[in-house]
């Protein structure tokens, strides 16, 4: 066999590494091979700072090019991982999401058509029927997931755990909870630019300590931005969930979302839309409805767009008092909880 780069690869392209059990060419873990003088070298990046297999491994691509290429000298550089930021931030986005069954983002156009509101519901609810939950609040504009719990004024603490400092997840009704709000004031988040908003955000859901989940559900900033399409590329998301009223501004803003997450390159599917605030029904004429924001517009484009249609939330002053005191309505015996009970069981129809 001649002796070039090609060659070596595909030797070392058969050593495979016994825990992620991937080739270590696949792996990423060879770099910068180089040929001079009948001496073959090359980095070996181990993908953790211990590595328990790493002399293991190095001993067989000595053994095996060798072999391979007879009467050859090779010299193998070792670095850590841990020189490398970026490779250790995404083993790390890797290792606190390896048991995390689906990341579902919850998306509108617009701002205040309630995703939060349905986001902090949804996530109690899939808890309630005995999903392990975890919900990241990423709406660096107007973090709001803590107050909807009651836990504005609790501090996160971090963990050691491996290699990695993690950040651990505060736990309310059963639903493991990370917001930007834990760690900004209130006014700074407006002022916050799309690059340190993307990392601030790689940071909530890719350095959190989620342990098993069978649901991650990412409450994103409302639009349209970079801050969507790199969050949706870096966690891959396996779903979305599409919020909106019944109002046409709205509905043109949820459209263009629809849209982002339909493009060729994003490609992700839209699980089902929610349209929220569809009527007000005051408390003392619960049979009575207002079609304040126009009537059916969700629905309507749900069954434009193909997207299945999950539930109609009327605008009831229990579900705005429930986000104001911190106990979500679906945690409560209102008989508002109800329409929630059933947008999940529809969600979870879409998910199998
Ligand atoms: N169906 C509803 N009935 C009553 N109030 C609602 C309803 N949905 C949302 N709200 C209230 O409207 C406000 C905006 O909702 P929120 O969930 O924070 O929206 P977003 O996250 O889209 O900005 C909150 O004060 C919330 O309590
Ligand atoms: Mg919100």
């Amino acid at each position: 066999m001649n002796l070039n780069k090609e060659n070596i690869l595909s030797q070392l392209e058969q050593i495979i590494h016994p825990e992620f059990e991937k080739n270590i060419v696949e792996l990423g873990m060879i770099e910068n091979i180089s040929i001079s003088d009948n001496e073959i070298s090359f980095y070996f990046l181990t993908k953790k700072q211990k590595d328990p297999f790493a002399t293991l491994i190095k001993k067989k691509c000595e053994r095996l090019l060798t072999e391979t290429f007879s009467s050859v000298k090779i010299n193998i550089m070792e670095q850590k991982q841990q020189q490398n930021t970026a490779k250790h931030e995404q083993s790390q986005i890797n290792y606190v999401l390896q048991n995390v069954k689906k990341i579902v983002a919850i998306m509108s156009g617009k701002g205040g058509v309630g995703k939060s509101t349905i986001s902090v519901n949804l996530a109690v609810s899939l808890a309630n029927k005995g999903f392990k939950t975890g919900l990241v609040d990423a709406d660096i504009y107007g973090p709001s997931v803590p107050k909807m719990f009651g836990i504005q004024n609790t501090q996160p603490m971090m963990v050691k755990v491996e290699n990695f400092e993690l950040i651990e997840p505060v736990e309310r009704y059963n639903v493991k909870i990370m917001s930007i709000g834990f760690f900004i004031n209130h006014d700074d988040a407006l002022i916050w630019r799309a690059p340190m908003a993307t990392s601030a955000l790689r940071q909530l859901a890719g350095g959190t300590y989620w342990g098993e989940l069978d649901f991650l559900l990412i409450d994103l900033p409302p639009g349209t931005s970079d801050i969507h399409i790199t969050m949706t590329q870096e966690l891959k998301l396996d779903g979305t969930v599409v919020v909106t009223t019944p109002q046409p501004v709205a509905i043109a803003d949820a459209i263009k979302g629809i849209n982002m997450f339909r493009q060729e390159k994003i490609n992700i599917p839209i699980f089902g839309l929610v349209e929220n605030m569809s009527w007000f029904t005051p408390k003392e004429l619960p049979e009575n409805r207002y079609y304040i924001f126009g009537m059916d517009g969700g629905k309507n484009l749900a069954a434009e767009m193909q997207i299945p249609f999950l539930a109609q939330i009327p605008i009831v002053q229990s579900i705005r008092q429930g986000g104001d005191d911190g106990i979500p309505i679906i945690f409560t015996n209102d008989i508002h909880a109800k329409v929630f009970d059933e947008l999940t069981d529809n969600f979870l129809k879409q998910i199998k």
